[in-house]
């Protein structure tokens, strides 16, 4: 008997889970402590964990632990689940895929849905441009599948990448990734042809307006690069696991003008902040670009590993026939549940819900920083959050400040994430299914452990 099974009741998750904060233990539980023993002697070390409280069940805005300890999710699972964990919508579809098939490889012989799934995305990623779609499985191999149509397309082979980027963890794309601790540390060498560029990071850039930080980056690419040699500039609308750093005003269009310019191909990589999480279907509408090809992954499919790449049809076609695919890229089980997410995000319009989110978020952090000055700075849009917490008389990054903040709210059932190069940010990606109650007292958790931290 394992001890999942030991559970007397065992909830079903979904919506219509209790929608409340409850302990009955310490958190990590006995039972989450002992499942923790047993990953040590089985589960590589490299794998790491945040909050060590084992899940058997979620829906809403909770997180059920093997203990019967329900955690109030401010994380999604990494922004995965938009929707809702077991959101019933998602449940039926792969649940009558299920019963059809579970598998062919598209690439042997095909099926409708993976063609449906590309017909969506090409009408819902900005541009009214013709399009064309791959699918994948995570974010870092769609990434790199970008990657590799953008050099086949332009036959160059130079790809730039920004400070504080995070693109993946495989080879290609931890070479995209800035940081070193974690994600690329004892893991070299990475591939070729991969150059950085500064980043516009409003909060530390000093009055430097957002067309100015991308001429600035626009001249070192010139100077260490050179157009001629450039298949790709691949960037985050807002970076994600970098700090949730959302670039000044006009940034993103300059780079996207540069690039068209000098025929380089402009790679959105809206792994994260995809489907609705910032307020609008995707970040890139917020100023308004229309990248040649965008990255997406997580929120696609309510929690089924699917990722995809879309873009302009003549850039996507360069590839010869068997170039680009995979085993289970697009999954008839991923697109089922693809295509009723996606079909969600439209019908219960939770581009709305994300911005009522951000709305709460951002009026009762930007009230605890007026009275608490190691709160340095509020931002993010939608339900894309975050604090960067910093010394008070300095303004240096509080790496260990924020490692409380967030060990003591997780003490307390509350599932925080952090991010930042410097590991002193706490975001917030709740699900777009959370109840107004749940966020609030979430934050009120917060309040409470920084100031006793
Ligand atoms: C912006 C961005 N790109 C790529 C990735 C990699 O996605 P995956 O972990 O699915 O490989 C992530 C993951 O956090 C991400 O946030």
């Amino acid at each position: 008997m394992t001890l999942v099974d030991a559970l007397s009741v065992i909830p079903v998750g979904g919506p219509s889970l209790p929608q409340e904060r409850r302990l009955v233990t310490a958190i990590p539980g006995p039972k989450s402590q002992e499942l923790g023993r047993r990953k040590i002697e089985a589960v590589s070390a490299g794998v790491g964990v945040t909050l060590p409280a084992y899940i058997v069940a979620a829906g809403g805005g909770v997180l059920v632990d093997v203990d019967g300890n329900f955690l109030i999710d401010l994380g999604s699972g990494i922004a995965v689940t938009g929707i809702g964990n077991s959101a019933p919508e998602v449940v039926a579809a792969v649940a009558a895929q299920l019963a059809q098939f579970t598998h062919t490889c598209f690439t042997v012989t095909p099926y409708d849905s993976y063609i449906e799934v590309a017909e969506m995305l090409n009408r819902l990623t900005p541009g009214d441009h013709a399009k064309r779609s791959a699918l994948f499985n995570s974010g870092a191999e769609a990434v790199e599948n970008a990657v590799k149509i953008a050099r086949h397309y332009t036959g160059k082979q130079a790809v730039v990448a920004f400070d504080h980027a995070y693109h993946g963890r495989t080879t290609l794309t931890m070479g995209l990734t800035a940081k070193n601790q974690p994600y690329k540390n004892g893991f070299g060498p990475f591939a070729a042809e991969i150059y950085r560029a500064p980043m516009s990071y409003p909060y530390r850039d000093a009055g430097l307006d957002g067309v100015g930080a991308a001429r600035r980056a626009i001249s070192q690419i010139e100077k260490q690069v050179g157009a001629d040699n450039l298949a790709a500039l691949i960037i985050e609308p807002i970076q994600g696991e970098g700090g949730f750093i959302v670039p000044a005003p006009g940034f993103l269009p300059t780079l996207v003008d540069w690039c068209r310019a000098n025929e380089v191909v402009f790679i959105a990589d809206e792994v994260q902040t995809g489907f609705a999480r910032t307020g609008d279907l995707f970040a890139s509408n917020h100023e308004g670009i229309v990248p040649d090809l965008m990255v997406m992954a997580k929120g696609i499919a309510g929690g089924l590993p699917l990722s995809a790449v879309t873009g302009r049809a003549e850039i996507m076609d360069a590839p010869q026939v068997g170039g680009i695919g995979g085993t289970y890229g697009g999954n008839p089980l991923a697109c089922a549940a693809a295509l009723a997410t996606m079909r969600s995000y439209e019908t219960e319009n939770l581009a709305q819900r994300a911005r009522e989110i951000g709305a709460i978020l951002t009026e009762r952090l930007n009230a605890i920083r007026a009275v608490d000055k190691r709160v340095g700075d509020v931002r993010g849009r939608g339900a894309m959050i975050a604090i960067e917490l910093v010394d008070p008389v300095t303004g240096d990054p509080d790496a260990a400040l924020t490692g409380r903040v967030v060990a003591a709210a997780h003490a307390m059932g509350v599932v925080l994430l952090t991010c930042g190069t410097y590991g002193n940010v706490i975001r917030f990606l709740p699900p777009l299914s959370i109840s107004d109650d749940l966020l609030v007292e979430g934050l009120q958790v917060l309040v409470s452990v920084l100031a006793a931290a």
